[in-house]
């Protein structure tokens, strides 16, 4: 007998839903909320009145290119921890109705964990031990996974996330939010080492973007008191060269990671393993120090829904369920 799982997705600005058949993913709808684009950044209640207006439709589009009823899911998943607890309270009020009306098992997903996991979604899988590097617009971690739901956080950022460090470059340079894909856009024509920034010296695996961010400040300022159209007329170059700056910061701390644990299993995860120039960069160390690399298809990489029944579907064959009285949480431990 086959299992099939429904997830929702609804931790910050995405509306997503998904169906999994014995993990396969048959569908990953995802809803990207643009009203956001004008405030700069995610305004909470926005996103929450959002998802209440999209949650339907999402998840009647999941079932239908899932060719799936209600009526044939085993089981209802959803996004219980971390993210804007409102935005939560939508999915995880969805999916609990839905358990309690088909009498069928509710799965809680860790928003985290589900993104190292959406390594497990293509059939070339890592073996487990695996390293990840997680990063993506509130978090930066690299986790070490050693089996399907037992991963520990192993290095982590002491203040920005690195999607944060790409989102906050790009609006002082006057881009929209969310300015990651911008940046990386820009960058395909720019030289990557035609301005330097500085990396940051932190100890052990953790990881620190906020000085990056104030040295592209000084250096805006700096140059536009000189020209007042430095940011336009170099901005392909200053993109490659942030984009450049964080990616060696991100690999850097990966490759140490690597070292210590003596694990070849490399993947990478979250929105900004979306990013062309990482995604590179990854496969060229990976190639240099042997390592077996393994980077999610882009769909998999933002915020999904896909992730999370990847996720509920190792749950389910553990009995990992949760109560009707379960409440999502703003804030999560691992
Ligand atoms: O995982 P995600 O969709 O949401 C969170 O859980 O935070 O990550 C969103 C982050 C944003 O900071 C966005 O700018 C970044 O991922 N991002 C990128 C790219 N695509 C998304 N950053 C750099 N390059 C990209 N191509
Ligand atoms: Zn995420």
């Amino acid at each position: 007998m086959s299992v099939y799982i429904l997830a929702i997705e609804s931790s910050c600005d995405e509306t997503s839903a998904s169906v999994c058949r014995d993990g396969k993913i048959l569908s990953n709808v995802i809803f990207n909320q643009t009203i956001h684009e004008k405030y700069g950044g995610v305004v909470p209640e926005l996103a929450s009145r959002a998802h209440l207006q999209n949650i339907v439709p999402v998840v009647d589009e999941a079932l239908s290119t899932a060719n799936c009823q209600l009526s044939t899911v085993d089981a209802f998943a959803f996004t219980q921890s971390p993210g804007l607890i409102g935005a939560l309270l939508v999915g995880t009020q969805f999916a609990k109705s839905l358990s309690l009306a088909f009498d069928k098992p509710l799965i809680a997903v860790h928003h985290m964990q589900a993104h190292v996991l959406a390594n497990l979604i293509p059939d070339d899988k890592p073996e487990f031990p695996f390293l990840c590097l997680t990063v993506s617009g509130g978090h930066t971690q690299i986790v070490l996974c050693e089996d399907f739901l037992k991963m520990k956080v192993i290095g982590q950022t002491l203040d920005d996330a690195a999607g944060e460090a790409f989102d906050k470059s790009a609006k002082l340079l006057g881009l929209p939010y969310p300015g990651g894909p911008l940046i990386d856009k820009y960058a395909q024509s720019g030289d990557p080492n035609k301005f330097i920034f500085p990396e940051p010296q932190i100890d052990g695996l953790n990881f620190s973007f906020s000085g990056l961010k104030t040295a592209i400040l000084y250096f805006i300022q700096k140059n536009i008191n000189k020209n007042e159209n430095f940011i336009q007329e170099n901005l392909n170059d200053i993109c490659a060269s942030v984009q450049h700056r964080i990616i060696s910061i991100l690999l850097n701390k990966l490759k140490k990671a690597a070292e210590q644990t003596g694990i070849k299993n490399i993947c990478i995860a979250g929105g900004v393993s979306a990013n062309s120039g990482l995604r590179r960069a990854l496969e060229e160390k990976g190639k240099q120090l042997g390592w077996k690399t393994f980077i999610p298809a882009f769909e998999y990489c933002t915020d999904n829904a896909g992730m999370i029944a990847i996720t509920a579907y190792y749950k389910y064959l553990a009995k990992d369920f949760a109560e009707l009285s379960v409440s999502p949480s703003a804030r999560a431990k691992w």
